[in-house]
């Protein structure tokens, strides 16, 4: 075994499940080397964190120029950066989103959302979907049923969170409106048996469902949510930790859709690669929820805030590119599902992918085998690649927006030949 591979075994917490080997010496845009030399396309993009590419030169000069003035603050003093970022936030989130709060990480943005959701409607209850992923910590793995091993170990969970089917036409064999009904059907009976809407605070759910599967909603499904939640004084929380900040080659997911949360989380890409995530309302919202209900220590730290204005002025100038390489992706992937049968559907918004393997076309039984070989098969092709879905069947296939036509040619030619090969053994 390599020396760091086992040095890693022995002092770390054996818990993170690492897509490939690699020990990264530097990383630079697209590209992550290793001590020896070699070099990979990063296609996986940190699990979408990266959307700028690896170390973009305006989020390290912002960040470093930072660094040279103040880098922690610790609700003791104010500072310009943290301002400057909830101001720009104002001009790219959906109408309504006023004002803004700032933690470290994906989950603890959804706590906050979910706690202020509570907060101000004074009622405990919230609708989640089934597939979802919103975070690790006790209380969003309570929200989260992307997969039932992640509450292994930890039952009992937080109470009063009821989950409900999110449609995923291609699983079920149905198509959107029908699928749409269906779990529309199901949450009547939610609300039928088990709940009623005014104990409800918050519809909690992914516009574009990520680990679940990479699964758009379908229009209809967000736009009867956003009727339920006005006629019940419920808040509609987007949870964009995933899909935001470009990856769906619009600011946010919900940017394909005529509806508008009350309540926005977001994190992950806000600042390539700094620790920072945030929740925004509207002033009014939040404006509710009195000093002191929530807080933070090192939340929207200085430095992170700085790198995320640079992500915010850096991407404008990329999403006409990112749309492009959209266009381009979605084009050639439909190309390649006719030639293969183990591409059960291409589906997703912008740059955010999935291409689900099947064994067979009939049954749409997943083919997690085929993914674990399309990965190792790209390994050595110097591409990363990973996966997504309860089953691990579907390529997560999120190119950083910095990508060229060229590189994306190649990743997908990659894909094209790993597949071919699985598919003559
Ligand atoms: C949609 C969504 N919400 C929340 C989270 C949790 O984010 P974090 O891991 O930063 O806590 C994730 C992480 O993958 C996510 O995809």
């Amino acid at each position: 075994m390599t020396e760091y591979l086992s040095r890693s075994d022995d002092a770390l917490a054996p818990i993170l499940a690492y897509s490939t080997d690699i020990l990264a010496d530097r990383a630079e845009g697209l590209w992550i080397y290793d001590q020896e030399g070699n070099r990979y396309a990063d296609f996986a993009c940190g699990t979408a964190v990266t959307n700028l590419g690896h170390n973009h030169p305006n989020v390290i000069a912002a960040a470093r120029a930072q660094m040279d003035r103040v880098v922690h603050a610790g609700c003791v003093f104010r500072y310009e950066s943290i301002i400057r970022l909830a101001e720009k936030l104002r001009t790219i989130t959906p109408p309504g989103i006023e004002k803004f709060g700032f933690a470290n990480s994906g989950a603890e943005a959804v706590e906050a959302a979910v706690k202020l959701a509570r907060h101000v409607t004074g009622r405990q209850g919230v609708i989640t979907m089934r597939g979802a992923f919103h975070g690790r910590t006790m209380g969003s793995v309570a929200y989260t049923t992307s997969n039932a091993r992640y509450r292994d170990g930890y039952h009992p969970i937080l109470g009063s969170v009821f989950v409900t089917p999110f449609p995923r036409p291609y699983r079920w064999g149905k198509s959107a409106d029908e699928s749409t009904q269906l779990a529309l059907d199901e949450l009547g009976y939610k609300f039928k048996h088990e709940v009623t809407p005014k104990n409800i605070a918050a519809f909690l759910i992914e516009p574009m469902q990520g680990e679940g599967g990479y699964y758009p909603s379908p229009p209809t499904f967000l736009e009867a949510l956003r009727e339920l939640a006005d006629q019940h004084g419920i808040m509609l929380i987007f949870d964009e930790v995933q899909s935001g900040f470009g990856r769906t080659a619009e600011w946010f997911s919900s940017d394909h859709y005529t509806v508008d949360p009350d309540i926005i989380a977001m994190g992950k890409a806000i600042a390539n690669g700094l620790p920072l995530s945030s929740y925004g309302a509207s002033a009014d919202v939040l404006d509710r929820w009195p000093v002191g209900a929530h807080g933070t220590t090192f939340g929207g730290n200085p430095v992170s805030c700085a790198a995320a204005g640079a992500v915010i002025d850096t991407m404008q100038t990329l999403l006409p590119h990112a749309r492009e390489l959209s266009a381009h992706a979605f084009e050639r992937l439909h190309k390649l599902q006719v030639t293969h049968d183990t591409i059960g559907e291409v589906r997703g918004l912008g740059l955010m992918i999935g291409i689900e393997l099947v064994k067979d076309l009939t049954s749409r039984e997943p083919d997690a085998d085929a993914m674990k070989f399309v990965s190792r098969y790209a390994l050595e092709d110097e591409l990363i690649v990973i996966s997504c879905g309860p089953d691990g069947n579907v390529i997560r296939f999120i190119p950083p927006l910095i990508t060229t036509i060229e590189e994306l040619d190649r990743a997908i030619d990659t894909i094209d030949a790993a597949l071919t090969e699985y598919e003559v053994h």
